[in-house]
Formats: structure tokens, sequence, C-alpha cells
């Protein structure tokens, strides 16, 4: 730490320093640990909350790594200027309201975390294979989770919002704070920890996520679940959409992991029935729309190109995770979360059977693969489906053109992609992975002109007009979950 870290002494002064904007009143500090994409989010959405007279409740900061990739993010959200490609034009009217109130700045200075009447944890915590088991590296979060006992003052709260093993906060979280605290011959006794698992869904709804739906909290004491449940008042709409307070920070931690890994294993499920349908003739997704009007069957999921994100391709591992590791409980291998996630990571070779049995071979061929982000309307990579598909497409001869509406830097792939919609003259193949909008709303006939390459719609993209449109041109067409 250099000296200028070491001599952070208020917002304002943060606030105010070169290249950030002006502070205009003082108000409780919350610092939001990590500015991804639930991080940057969560920081908007509590800069954004405001007290009966209107005026902002909090004073936020924004706190990354001093890594390039953490700095640059910094430099952009102090410079005004979104940190990340989103569709959704509520997070980025709320942002610049921030930027005018001058209540959110950024920072990969640790020594902020002083200031903080709560802090919010928002890494991320990767989950690896070891010899065939899933493992999570507590090292990088115990750091982090060090760094805000090495700073911040006794009595202020820490809300862990990252999705943990189940038991994390109780055997880890605290532990590692007490332990930072007594190095400084602070009071053991005065950490507050709270646990309060975000349900944002990056997309068109992304700001509406977190601040117009249900939360659930805990605290590992009823003063830290009282104080975690007065902040959360303040940033969420409690009035149309309740907080539930559960009994330990392990129920809350396993609430999460389980509500993810719920979707998870209700997917890898349809699986299996969209292979049947397109063997038999049947239209899966019509199947689907007739069985959703039960209310006791309502989410039940769709055939699709594959799971990607970086949370269901992780999520359902935790349960085994924890179990294993905090609790010593190593005989509990939650096999159907298991093979969830294994069945849903395999699901995009499925498409490239498809397409290989109507090109006769990958080899030599030009497939264009239209959406590359794990689903529709973000700009998110990690673990997409499309990455699967490409490596193995690639590896088997193909040449594939890739495009998304949302990515210019595929950083998976090293790959820089086009802006504009490739044109389809040349290509064998072309993949429908992602239904972004673009996609949807694509006038085929006037697109494709002249070409006629096979077409594979992967993830209910095209609508019934479209296809209508492809089989009038004489395209070929097959489908996930859709029988001809
Ligand atoms: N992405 C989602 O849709 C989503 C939804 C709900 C919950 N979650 C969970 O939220 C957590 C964060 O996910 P994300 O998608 O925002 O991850 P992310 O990788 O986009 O962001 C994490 C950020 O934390 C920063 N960071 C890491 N260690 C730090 C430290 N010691 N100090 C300060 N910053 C640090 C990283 O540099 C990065 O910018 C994960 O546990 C994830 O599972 C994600």
């Amino acid at each position: 730490m250099n000296d200028r870290q070491s001599e952070i002494g208020s917002y304002e002064q943060l606030a105010e320093a070169p290249g950030r904007r002006k502070a205009r009143a003082p108000r409780p500090v919350v610092c939001i640990q990590g500015l991804g994409f639930v991080g940057f989010a969560m920081a908007v959405a509590v800069a954004d909350a405001r007290e009966p007279d209107g005026s902002p409740s909090f004073n936020v900061i924004g706190i990354d790594l001093p890594t390039a990739e953490g700095k640059e993010k910094v430099r952009t959200i102090n410079e005004g200027r979104m940190p990340l490609v989103s569709a959704d034009r509520d997070l980025e009217a709320a942002f610049l309201r921030t930027v005018q109130t001058g209540n959110l700045v950024a920072s990969t200075d640790p020594a902020a975390y002083r200031l903080a009447a709560v802090s919010v944890v928002d890494i991320h915590l990767d989950v690896e294979q070891e010899d065939g088991a899933p493992k999570v590296r507590l090292d990088g979060f115990r750091a982090a989770i060090r760094t805000l006992g090495e700073h911040m003052q006794p009595g202020s709260l820490v809300i862990v919002e990252t999705t943990v093993p189940p038991g994390c906060c109780e055997k880890v979280v605290a532990p590692t704070l007490v332990e930072a605290l007594e190095r400084r011959d602070l009071p053991a006794e005065s950490i507050l920890v709270a646990h309060s698992y975000e349900r944002v869904m990056p997309g068109r709804e992304y700001f509406r996520s977190i601040v117009n739906f249900p939360r659930v909290y805990s605290g590992l004491t009823g003063e830290a679940a009282d104080r975690c449940e007065a902040f959360l008042r303040k940033v969420i709409n409690v009035a149309d959409h309740p907080l539930t307070r559960l009994q330990s920070t392990t129920a809350s931690e396993i609430g999460k992991v389980l509500e993810n890994s719920y979707r998870a294993v209700n997917i890898a499920f349809i699986e299996e029935w969209g292979r049947f349908a397109e063997a038999v003739g049947v239209d899966l997704f019509e199947v689907l729309e007739a069985i959703r009007v039960r209310p006791t069957h309502n989410n039940i999921r769709q055939p699709g190109f594959g799971v990607g994100g970086y949370c269901l391709t992780k999520d359902p591992l935790l349960g085994q995770i924890g179990a294993r590791d905090l609790f010593a409980l190593p005989d509990l291998g939650f096999p159907f979360s298991a093979r969830a996630v294994k069945l849903n990571s395999a699901m995009p070779l499925v498409s490239l059977d498809k397409i290989r049995g109507r090109l006769q071979t990958l080899a030599g061929k030009t497939i264009l693969l239209l959406g590359v982000s794990y689903r529709q309307d973000v700009s998110d990579t990690r673990y997409s489906p499309s990455e699967t598909f490409v490596r193995h497409a690639e590896r088997e001869g193909a040449r594939v053109i890739c495009h998304d509406p949302l990515v210019c830097e595929w950083t998976e792939l090293d790959r820089r992609l086009p802006s504009e919609l490739p044109s389809p003259e040349g290509c064998d193949g072309i993949v429908f992975a992602v239904p972004h909008r673009q996609y949807c709303d694509l006038d085929l006939a006037r697109w494709l002109g002249k070409a006629r390459p096979v077409v594979l719609d992967a993830n209910n993209v095209l609508s019934r007009s479209q296809r209508e449109t492809l089989q009038r041109l004489g395209c070929p067409l097959t489908s996930i979950g859709r029988g001809t």
C-alpha cells in the first residue's frame, strides 16, 4: 500500500480526488467489494436508494483489485461510463443518476473499507475440478475477507452476497474476520456478518432484478440480521417484494445453491425429452406451453443450446463442496446436481452432432454461429455453450464465423467479433445459438439473399413465420427440441 492509500480519511476526500466526481453531502458509506456483473449493478442500486425526502441514502465506494482489469473498471466508473455492456436502459439511467448525485465512486484502495458502515462482498468464487472432484479454492476469498478485517471499523456490517458453499459465513468468513480484528487488538465480538443472496438476472431486467425482487437474508447474530434487514429495506422495494429472514446464514447459503441447483436439474431433465421429441416429429415447445398452464408446472424449462454463465455451471456443485469441506459429510455426493452440471455442459455437442449430420462432415465447412454470450441480452461470455461448440467444431476442421450483437471481444477465445451481422454468403451452415433480439427480428429472406445454407435453430430463436420463410426459400432447417 502506498502513502496516499493509507490516508483516506473520508468519502468526500476520495470522491474529490483528481478525476473523480464531487460528493455533495456526508452520508453513511457502503463499500461494495468486487465490481463485476453483480457488484457494479449492486453498487448502482445502493447509490440510487433514496430517503423519503428524495435524498440519496448512501455514499457508495465500489472497490476492485489493483489489477489491469480492476483499474480499468475503476477508471471507467469514475469517468461516468458504464464498465460493462448492458441491454438494460434502467441500469444505465440509474448509473447516470449516481453520476449526477456524485454518490458513487470506485477505487482499488482497500483503505476505503475503514469508512464503511456496511460492506457488501460481491467477489467471484470459482469451482474447479481436482482429481474428478469439484473444489473451491478459498484462499482468494479468505484474502478478500481478511482485507475487510484489516481495515473495517468494529461494528460495521459485512453482507456476503457471493455464492458460497453452505457453511461459509460461519466457518470461513467469521473466523477470518475475528482473526484480523484480534490482530488489530479490536474486540472480536464486534463483528456483524450477514448473508443475503443476489437473484440478479443480467439482461433487459438487470436493474429491476435487484431492486424489484424478493430477497432472502440471515445473520450470524440477531443484531447482524436486523442491520442487514434495515439496509435491504432502503435498497429494495420491500413494499412490493417482501424480505424473507432465515434462521441461519447456512440456511440462506443453502437457499441460493438450492435455487440454482433446482434450475440446472430442471434444464437437464428436459434435455432427454428434447431428443425424443425431435426423433418422433413433435414440437416440444408446444407441449411445454400446454403443460405450463398447470400452476404446479409453470416453471418447467425448455430445450436449448446449452447452459453457460457463471452461476448454473458451478452453483449446483457447491452443496457437495460445503457438505464435504465445511461439515465433514463426504458421502453426500448430490448426484442429481452433479449429473445435471455434466449433462448441461455437453448440450452444445448435441447441436454439433445435428449440424454435422446435415452437412455429412464438418471438415472444410464454414459455419456461422449467431450468439456467443451465455444468454440473450447479456454480454457475459463466461462458460458460454458457444465456446464448447466452436472449440469442437474447429477441432473437426470447420471454419466458424462468430457474431454477437453485444460482444466485440470474445476474451475466452481471444477473438474480435464483427459488429455487423456477417453475410450468409459462402456459409454451409448457420446456427442460431442465442435468442438475442437482433436475431429474433431478422428478416431472413432479405438477409439470406441467394444463400441457402443449412440452418439449425438451437435455442428456439426463430419464430413460426421465420421458420416458414426458411421452408419457403428451400433452406434445410433443423431445430433443437422441435421435430419435423
Ligand atoms: N453473474 C450473475 O448473474 C450472478 C447472479 C447471482 C449471483 N452471482 C454471484 O455473485 C458473485 C459475483 O459474480 P460476478 O458475476 O459479479 O463475478 P465477476 O467475476 O464478474 O466479478 C467479481 C469481481 O470481484 C473482483 N474481486 C475479486 N477479488 C476481490 C477483492 N479481494 N477485492 C475487490 N475485488 C475483488 C474481481 O476483480 C471482479 O471484478 C459470484 O459468487 C456469483 O456466483 C452472480
